[in-house]
């Protein structure tokens, strides 16, 4: 199946929303811009995208996303630099990935044309809902779920994607207080660790809601085998610094392939900070927290970037980190920022030109 983009059906609104949105105060991820993509998946192909405006879908109770889950989604952003020209980041590696997330939950693949076309076509009508205020950007939310029906657990035969865009305020949490998780599991073995599939979130609900019970804000997720080695900080994969080398644990089954994660590790070599890709055990962690030489934690991903972390939990003793002025986490923040923004030079290629 080769579905290339002959068009795109545009449907405008009559009124926009924008002078009710006060850019100056945005939230991440509750605001909504106009126009929203719609593609649908008949007749074993993908149909003419069309850009509408945003609003309700009707789906039959029996469309197999609520009953089965198959849903799969991607989390980027668009920037605007100072002279008003249009960037994503990476773009064509959430392309891949959601087409990685899509065939291990047997959604049928998203032609490469179809996406990148679509995405442009609506941020070019969307342009004016992208924010300029310092760190905020048009969160980009595509997904994909079953919209076909039965209740024949086995996969649907229609499909739904949908491209919705968020002006977002900078995401600021804070720094992170986590919890070593010891008895739940993210992912495992053979699973769907790897995939941004929907149920891997809900999954984690409830056990971030016990830690934030105990006072932390997130989990630090370890192998579902032994809870020796950590994987991923929530919905972030994660970096450790012991003395000058920058840790962070490789990519398999159970860990999502960050584009946030493969970007701190291009800036931090190229740097010239030792980084190794290795497992990373809790008790080389808390052995580091003891003898001085961890000085810095924090997960990495797009809705924040970087998210330092302040101090974790295992068992029931608390550790915390140093606050260094001069660290890891900021310098790369900004190396990243500012090749997003367009502030400074992009020396890997990863600015994409929209307009
Ligand atoms: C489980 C998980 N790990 C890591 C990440 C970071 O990935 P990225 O940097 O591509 O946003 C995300 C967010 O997308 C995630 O949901």
């Amino acid at each position: 199946m080769d579905t290339t983009v002959t068009n795109i059906i545009v449907e405008k609104v009559k009124t926009s929303r924008i002078n009710e949105v006060d850019f100056s105060d945005l939230p991440f991820g509750k605001v909504y811009s106009d126009h929203m993509l719609v593609c649908d998946f008949l007749d074993g192909a993908w149909q003419i995208p069309r850009i509408m405006p945003y609003q309700g879908i009707t789906l039959d109770p029996a469309a197999k996303i609520f009953h089965y889950g198959q849903s799969v989604f991607e989390g980027m952003k668009a920037y605007k630099d100072k002279e008003g020209q249009v960037w994503l980041f990476r773009p064509e590696d959430n392309q891949k990935r959601l087409n990685i997330s899509s065939k291990r939950i047997s959604i049928p693949e998203v032609p490469k044309e179809l996406f990148m076309e679509g995405l442009k076509t609506l941020l070019q009508i969307e342009k004016d809902w992208i924010p300029t205020e310092d760190g905020s950007s048009l969160y980009i939310r595509p997904f994909i779920f079953a919209s076909g029906t039965g209740l024949h657990a086995s996969p649907a035969d229609e499909y739904k994607l949908i491209i919705a865009c968020a002006p977002s305020g900078a995401y600021f949490s804070g720094k992170l207080k986590v919890l070593i998780e010891e008895k739940y599991s993210r992912a495992a073995n053979g699973g769907v660790g790897f995939a941004k599939a929907g149920g891997n979130y809900a999954g984690q609900f409830y056990p971030t809601q016990l830690a934030v019970k105990k006072g932390y804000q997130q989990v630090i997720w370890t192998d579902d085998n032994t809870h020796e080695y950590i994987e991923e900080a929530g919905a972030m994969n994660i970096f450790v610094r012991i003395n000058d080398t920058l840790l962070t644990s490789p990519i398999s089954d159970r860990i999502l392939d960050g584009i946030t994660r493969k970007s701190v590790i291009a800036i931090a070599e190229s740097e010239g900070i030792p980084v190794e890709i290795r497992k990373i055990s809790v008790a080389e962690i808390i052995t580091a927290s003891k003898n001085g030489s961890l000085k810095e934690m924090f997960g990495a991903g797009t809705a924040a970037v970087i998210s330092p972390i302040s101090g974790f939990g295992h068992q029931d003793s608390d550790y915390s980190l140093p606050e260094l002025s001069e660290n890891y986490a900021d310098r790369i923040k900004k190396r990243i920022t500012d090749i997003q923004y367009n502030k400074a030079p992009d020396p890997f290629g990863w600015r994409y030109q929209v307009l």
